[in-house]
């Protein structure tokens, strides 16, 4: 608990929007983190935050096992806010009581102020909040009273002045709720007085203090992909240890066009790290050989990578320890033992490196967001053309390549994929997609150029949008546009003859065809 001087922690019950408070407490620039509901008293007084958020949950207060904090932090002195389980919590455990509702509320519900507070001086009598609970208040515990009902919570938003304890039944971290911002704001600002003190650039220096402290005279090693989040991470724990840092970028020959050249000269010319690049494309192409099942084409890549992985580190090591561009949604994924994201974020870890390592691992960005940490390298120098490139995966082309592996397939893949990437460029909608790419199987068809019969291959263009790649649409893109990128792949890649556009979502499709 690092960055939370001054700041708010969030005590997590497990609910679908705890992970957004912190991010909104953090767009008021206030430092702020997620940590575990029982976290102990005494780390919240070493922690030196100034105001607790209790978060919602799927859990109702009278449930055996429900997840309760230590009992000692209402004795602490801080303000604290309680949002749905948060708020039914307080009311539990201060001596009031907790019912199911007779009608579940979910969605929007209007919120009527019925007497002025602190928190609510910022909402106006009427407004719409966004409600999720079975459960609500039924019984005011000492000390409090209610400043807000809605049709069915009749405790809606209640408040121990002398004590500065307060409990919302709805979400004000939603977009959906009108004054959300308002009402934390408040919280944060006027009653627990903190300062806007969080900014990206403050984040740099503290994590290159905190790196520096930590890894002391270790040497650290990072796989670098050329994506932003490994080489931002790269960047910033070089930054701290300077050449002790080792980077390592495996070429697979399942890049795109060009790309090892310019991930190289970005990262050892433009960012100055210490990369070690390894070729070992002949050993992955040659492992794929014959192999046209998606599944054992990913395993292949994953375990290959292992390989040139572990002979490096015997080679150049030992490192005490790994850096990764972890993220906060990556972090959320993998707690979560039972949803889709977890499932799916196993699968993509296929590429990734050995889990037996002896490493302790950097994870400098698991408290932020894709949007933060783009921010964070465009501000240390990143190019611009590195930080709105699209994702590409682990496995790289052996999963747009529907069945083997061939050099004419990735050829194809390679060429028709830096057409479509120009010229959608040239319009300038690459930055609004969220991938743009060409997937080429086996079939092939025939055509006719000039007076020539041609049988070339079929190609599947694929651009889509998306928050977060786990849904995602096809991209409604001008029709103009598409007619020439067809015929400049079939102008400029003798051995094509028909162009598609994939019209399929994710969901049913997956946004790589393999
Ligand atoms: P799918 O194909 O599952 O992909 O819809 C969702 C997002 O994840 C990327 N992806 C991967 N990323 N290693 C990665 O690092 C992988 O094995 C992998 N497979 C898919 C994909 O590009 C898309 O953005």
């Amino acid at each position: 608990m690092g960055h939370t001087s001054d700041g708010i922690l969030v005590l997590d019950f497990g609910g679908q929007y705890a992970h957004l408070i912190a991010r909104r407490v953090r767009e008021l620039q206030v430092p702020c983190e997620l940590v575990p509901y029982d976290v102990p008293t005494s780390r919240v007084r070493q922690s030196g935050a100034r105001g607790l958020i209790l978060s919602g949950g799927p859990a109702s207060v009278y449930d055996d096992g429900a997840p309760r904090p230590s009992p000692g932090i209402w004795d602490l002195g801080l303000p604290i806010l309680g949002i749905c389980y948060g708020h039914q919590l307080i009311a539990h455990a201060l001596g009031g009581a907790v019912r199911p509702s007779r009608k579940r509320e979910y969605g929007e519900a209007t919120l009527k102020v019925r007497r002025g507070s602190v928190l609510l001086q910022r909402v106006p009598s009427r407004s719409t909040v966004w409600m999720s609970h079975g459960d609500q208040v039924a019984k005011l515990p000492k000390g409090f009273q209610v400043y807000a009902t809605s049709d069915n919570s009749t405790f809606a938003v209640i408040e121990d002045h002398r004590r500065r304890i307060f409990g919302l039944q709805f979400h004000p971290e939603v977009t959906q709720t009108e004054y959300g911002r308002e009402v934390l704001s408040t919280f944060v600002y006027d009653v627990c007085g903190c300062r806007k003190s969080w900014t990206l650039e403050g984040f740099v220096e503290a994590k290159v203090r905190e790196i520096l402290t930590l890894v002391g005279e270790g040497r650290a090693l990072c796989a670098v992909s050329g994506g932003v989040d490994s080489t931002a991470a790269a960047v910033l724990v070089s930054k701290a240890i300077g050449d002790r840092l080792s980077c390592l970028f495996v070429n697979h020959g399942l890049l795109r066009k060009g790309e090892a050249e310019q991930v190289l000269h970005t990262l050892r010319d433009v960012l100055g790290l210490n990369v070690s690049y390894v070729d070992a494309s002949e050993r992955f192409l040659a492992a794929l050989r014959g192999v046209s099942d998606p599944e054992s084409k990913r395993l292949i890549v994953g375990a290959k990578f292992a390989e040139v992985f572990e002979e490096f580190n015997r080679a150049h090591g030992p490192f005490e320890w790994l850096v990764q561009g972890t993220l906060y949604p990556d972090v959320i994924e993998s707690a979560s033992t039972n949803g889709p994201a977890a499932r799916i974020k196993a699968h993509h870890n296929v590429a990734g490196l050995p889990k037996d390592l002896p490493f302790k691992l950097l994870e400098p960005f698991k408290e932020l967001y894709k949007d933060e940490v783009r921010k964070v390298a465009e501000q240390m120098g990143v190019p611009r053309d590195f930080i709105v490139r699209h994702p590409f995966p682990g496995p790289g082309l052996a999963v747009r390549i529907m069945g083997e592996v061939t050099p004419e397939k990735l050829h194809v893949c390679r060429e028709a994929a830096a057409i479509f990437e120009e010229e959608l460029k040239r319009e300038r909608l690459y930055e609004s997609l969220w991938q743009a790419f060409v997937a080429v199987g086996d079939d092939k068809a025939v055509g006719v150029v000039g007076d020539e019969r041609r049988y070339g291959y079929v190609v599947i263009l694929k651009a889509v949008r998306s928050e977060d790649g786990m849904t995602a649409s096809w991209a409604r893109l001008p029709y103009d546009l598409l007619d020439r990128v067809s015929r400049r792949i079939t102008n400029e890649i003798s051995s094509v003859s028909l162009v598609c556009y994939s019209v399929t979502n994710k969901p049913p499709s997956t946004i790589e065809p393999q």
